[in-house]
């Protein structure tokens, strides 16, 4: 499963790619807000340190209106994803682009009926959020359990984007599933690095390592 990271921070995104894990980044407009950066400027920067997808999300509802600002966008550089949410002017958008060779991630899906639609429009990604639907009272792993069915049962290349990622159990589960990306932002992330018996591990070792009086540089 591909790891991408949900945020727009410089630092998270650098020290992540260090560990090689990285295979891309995902923003919508409340992450670009959170990041106080300039939209334009701080994608690009983001595109300089992932080689892989990095979405940029329209902020426009027609098609006419979502085409020119993804023009503008997918300008910045080659790895740019254009990030549409899932409405018809969305998908004529979706369409259009893909059509053009541009990578699109289909965002704000609820329902396997609108990844199916995503589907069929082309997208390279669908943003299932499976968060907000848990909050919502929804199991949001049905919901990728049966787009991975369906997209199966037809063989479709778009690339299910579990996002809306909360916490561990829902990086676990995604795999399980076998959905081909996740999107988490940077602490839910590190958390997965974390396990109790592993600092407890180390402690063990450096306890007993400083009882041999060595050094090894
Ligand atoms: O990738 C979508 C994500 O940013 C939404 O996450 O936590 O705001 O529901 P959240």
């Amino acid at each position: 499963m591909k790891f991408f990271a949900d945020t727009a921070e410089i630092d998270d995104i650098k020290e992540l790619a260090a560990t090689g894990l990285l295979d891309g980044v995902t923003t919508n407009p409340s992450l670009i807000h959170k990041s106080g950066r300039d939209f334009m400027e701080v994608t690009k920067e983001i595109c300089g340190i992932v080689d892989g997808p990095v979405s940029a999300e329209v902020v426009a509802l027609d098609h006419a209106t979502m085409m020119k600002e993804a023009e503008v966008l997918r300008k910045i550089a080659d790895n740019v994803c254009i990030k549409v949410p899932l409405t018809i002017d969305g998908l004529k958008t979706c369409k259009a682009l893909t059509g053009e060779g541009t990578m699109v991630n289909v965002t704000l899906c609820f329902s396997a009926n609108q990844a199916l639609l995503a589907a069929k429009a082309g997208a390279t990604f669908v943003s299932p959020f499976v968060g907000r639907h848990d909050d919502n009272g929804f199991d949001g792993m049905d919901l990728i359990r049966d787009i991975r069915l369906i997209y199966d049962n037809y063989l479709f290349d778009t690339e299910i984007l579990v996002a809306s990622v909360r916490h561990g159990m829902h990086v676990l589960e995604a795999a399980k599933i076998g959905a081909d990306v996740m999107t988490a932002p940077p602490v839910v992330i590190r958390a997965l690095f974390k396990h109790v018996l592993t600092d407890k591990g180390i402690e063990g070792f450096l306890a007993d390592w400083v009882k041999t009086g060595q050094s090894i540089v």
